[in-house]
Formats: structure tokens, C-alpha cells, sequence
């Protein structure tokens, strides 16, 4: 099965995935999390990824389909992968339709995680990450035991360069899922909206009925 996660910035999509991925054994593909993997590990695409991600604009099309199509031609994506924050436009959707399709493969559901621009704010701000293991946590609607420790492996939580309030602001206006995209996949039969300011185990549960169904 091959899923997208569609969604503004701080939706959600990272957290739920990582709880479907945990759920379903899905492949949890991020395109986020490569272009930060390639920043830390200061290669050329993740410097090159750096310069969009720090003014909170779009990596550029042709950058990030070839890395996520060089991806998903690895063995353990030929079953079926979640993708995170990919595609984030018709250009984009179609190159994996295309690229699936030369599987025998489609997108069998796309789930459009939907939440208010203020909430959005608040969860960004509030995000601290696991830097080992990559877990995510919010500082009061899902905080850790202890603060700046992570619960799974004692890794060290730190905040996303881009959840400055001034990067927010830039991300919000120019990376929400786009009317044309959504019509995509409500074309393709495959759309499902859930709304993602329910609690956490609400979403999940909502997104796993949608899946499972
Ligand atoms: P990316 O990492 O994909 O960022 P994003 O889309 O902005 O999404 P986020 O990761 O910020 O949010 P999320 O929806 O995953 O929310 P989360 O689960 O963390 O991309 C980063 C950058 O890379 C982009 O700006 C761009 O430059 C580039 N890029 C990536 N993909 C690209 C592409 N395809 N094309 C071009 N460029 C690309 O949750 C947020 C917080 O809310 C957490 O603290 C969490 O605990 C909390 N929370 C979640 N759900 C709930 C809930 N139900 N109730 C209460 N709190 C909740």
C-alpha cells in the first residue's frame, strides 16, 4: 500500500506517522527529515536544501523528486511506503504517480490532516525532537517524562531551526497543501480529510480506520 500524508506545517503528519509506521510496519518516507539528514551531515544537497528550508520556501522541484524517486527504488520500498511531506504539488504527485505506476503500483489513499493556522503556531513552537531516534514530542500536549530527555532511548530533545516564529510565519504562508494538489487525489478517488485537532490518539485512530478500511 502506498499512502500520502497531506497536511499544513505542524499538522501532525511526522507524529502520526511515526505512529502508523509502528501500527502497520508501513515505510515511513520523510522528505523533510532526508533534507535535514543531509544538512547535519553538511553534503551538497543538504546545503544546497538548507538555503530553502532556513526561509521556510519549498526545496525546488527537480531537487527533491530525485532524491525521493532514488528512494523509493530501493527494495524496501517495493511493497508499499507512507509518504511525509511529499508531494507538495501537482508537479511533485505526478512524478510519483509516474514512478509508482512503473511499479504496477498507485496511491491507495491520500489523508489530508486538517488543523487552524493558530493551533499551528502553538504546536510548532512547542515541538521538541529526539536527536538520536527522531521522536517527537510537544512541551504540554505531549511532553516527555523529563524535559529535554527523550522517553525511548534518553536522547537529547532539541527545537527544528525552522520553528523560529519568523520561519512559521514563511512556512505558513507559502507551504500549506495547495487546492490543486488536494484536487489531484479527490479526482483520483483516493482523498480522505481528518480532523487533526483531536487528540493525538483520535487522529491516529481515525487515520487507521481510513487505512485499514
Ligand atoms: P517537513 O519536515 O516536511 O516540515 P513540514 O511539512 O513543515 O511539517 P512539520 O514536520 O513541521 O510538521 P508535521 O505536520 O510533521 O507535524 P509534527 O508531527 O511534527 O519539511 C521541512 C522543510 O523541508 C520544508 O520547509 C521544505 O523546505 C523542505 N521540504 C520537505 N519536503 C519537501 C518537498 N516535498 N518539496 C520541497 N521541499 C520540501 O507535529 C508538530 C507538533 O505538534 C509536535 O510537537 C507534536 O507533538 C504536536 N502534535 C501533533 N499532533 C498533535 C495533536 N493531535 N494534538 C496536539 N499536539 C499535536
Amino acid at each position: 500500500m502506498f499512502i500520502v500524508l497531506l497536511g499544513p506545517p505542524g499538522a501532525g503528519k511526522g507524529t502520526q506517522a511515526q505512529r502508523i509506521a509502528a501500527a502497520t510496519k508501513l515505510l515511513h518516507v520523510s522528505t523533510g527529515d532526508m533534507f535535514r539528514e543531509n544538512v547535519k551531515a553538511e553534503t551538497e544537497l543538504g546545503k544546497l536544501a538548507k538555503t530553502y528550508m532556513d526561509k521556510g520556501e519549498l526545496v525546488p522541484d527537480e531537487v527533491t523528486i530525485r532524491m525521493l524517486l532514488e528512494r523509493i527504488s530501493r527494495p524496501d520500498a517495493a511493497q508499499g511506503a507512507m509518504f511525509d511531506g511529499f508531494p507538495r504539488n501537482v508537479v511533485q504527485a505526478v512524478a510519483l504517480d509516474q514512478a509508482l505506476a512503473a511499479k504496477g503500483a498507485r496511491i491507495d489513499r491520500a489523508l489530508l490532516i486538517s488543523v487552524r493556522d493558530e493551533e499551528l503556531f502553538s504546536r510548532l513552537g512547542g515541538r521538541w525532537i529526539c536527536r538520536s531516534c527522531g521522536t517527537l514530542y510537544h512541551e504540554t500536549n505531549d511532553p516527555p517524562k523529563k524535559p529535554g530527555v527523550c522517553d525511548k532511548d534518553g536522547g537529547e530533545l532539541y527545537q527544528r531551526d525552522d520553528d523560529r516564529p519568523e520561519v512559521v510565519k514563511s512556512r505558513l504562508e507559502k507551504q500549506k497543501p495547495p487546492l490543486d494538489l488536494i484536487g489531484h487525489y479527490r479526482t483520483a478517488g483516493v482523498l480522505s480529510e481528518i480532523n487533526g485537532e483531536q487528540s493525538l490518539d483520535a487522529v491516529t485512530a481515525a487515520l487507521l480506520t481510513v487505512i485499514e478500511g
